[in-house]
């Protein structure tokens, strides 16, 4: 799939593209069962809400091995849908996954994300360039409600901003400190909620601020993250490298595969079931 040059526009002027409805209800109807069932795999792949029990997130869905590998989403992953675009909106052909993650906003329990930028965490993972992109897949119909991502359009133009560890929620990461992002709001758009129906995929860039609130509703706020990194930006050598599973070391360019995602053996059994 192609983007035309307005929507690469809008991903260079604003950090983020939205593609609506680019999946069908089929298909994140066989996404979400396949994580109906990975939820429940005792794994260290899968971070639990801090309360101990749900999932938060899912990561290394993409891989056909290991305790979290799903056919439908390592399906998705190479689809022209997303891999094509990506491929466009980073200028390369020869691109890798960095990492998938899938983030299961559960009903009343889901939990926030506070405001950071990606790209703060993945530069302490080495990585020398902010040149990944990110295509988020809504398998949930995402409201302000039950806690939808925010964008500042046009915050990945600040560069990467000094960032602070924080261990406040169960998912320990780089966040961007109060007053910087005070300064940074107060001459910048209105934050910009991110709602669409499931199968709409958003593009994004490693150095948006974004950010998500609690899951008040009674309706879950599923999605994936698949980041597309390109192969000659891979992670330099860091002391105490992160897991595979969030800084992924198989750099083999990705073949663009098809587009029918559910043709494969398992993912066709999970939607028949
Ligand atoms: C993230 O920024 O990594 C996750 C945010 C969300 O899923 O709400
Ligand atoms: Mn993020």
């Amino acid at each position: 799939m192609h983007l035309s040059k307005e929507q690469l526009d809008t991903y260079e002027r604003d950090g983020f593209l939205v593609v609506p409805e680019l999946f069908s209800a089929r298909e994140t109807g066989a996404m979400k069962a396949d994580l109906e069932r990975i939820q429940k795999i005792d794994t260290d792949h899968l971070v639990r809400e801090k309360n101990g029990g749900i999932a938060k997130t899912i990561y290394r869905v993409h891989e056909a091995d290991g305790p979290t590998a799903s056919p439908v989403f390592h399906a998705a992953a190479r689809s022209p849908r997303l891999l094509e675009p990506a491929q466009e909106l980073l200028g390369d052909e020869a691109l890798y996954v960095y990492h998938t993650k899938c983030n299961l906003k559960t009903a009343i329990d889901g939990s926030v994300w506070a405001w950071h930028q990606d790209f703060g965490s993945w530069k302490r993972d080495g990585v020398p360039d902010p040149t990944l992109t990110t295509a988020l897949v809504m398998l949930d119909e995402p409201t302000e409600f039950n806690g939808c991502l925010y964008f500042i359009p046009g915050s990945h133009k600040e560069g990467n901003v000094e960032s602070r560890f924080d261990d406040a929620t169960g998912y320990k990461f780089w966040v961007v400190p109060k007053e910087r992002l005070l300064e940074i709001m107060a001459r910048s758009p209105e934050p910009v909620p991110i709602t669409g129906k499931p199968g709409t995929v958003v593009f994004f860039h490693p150095n948006i601020l974004h950010a998500s609130g609690h899951n008040l509703s009674p309706q879950n706020r599923w999605a994936i993250y698949v980041v597309y990194n390109p192969v000659v930006n891979r992670p330099r050598d860091v002391p105490n490298p992160r897991p595979d599973y969030v800084r992924s070391t198989n750099f083999a360019p990705l073949v663009v595969g098809t587009d029918d995602i559910l043709g494969a053996p398992a993912a066709a059994a999970e939607v028949s079931a």
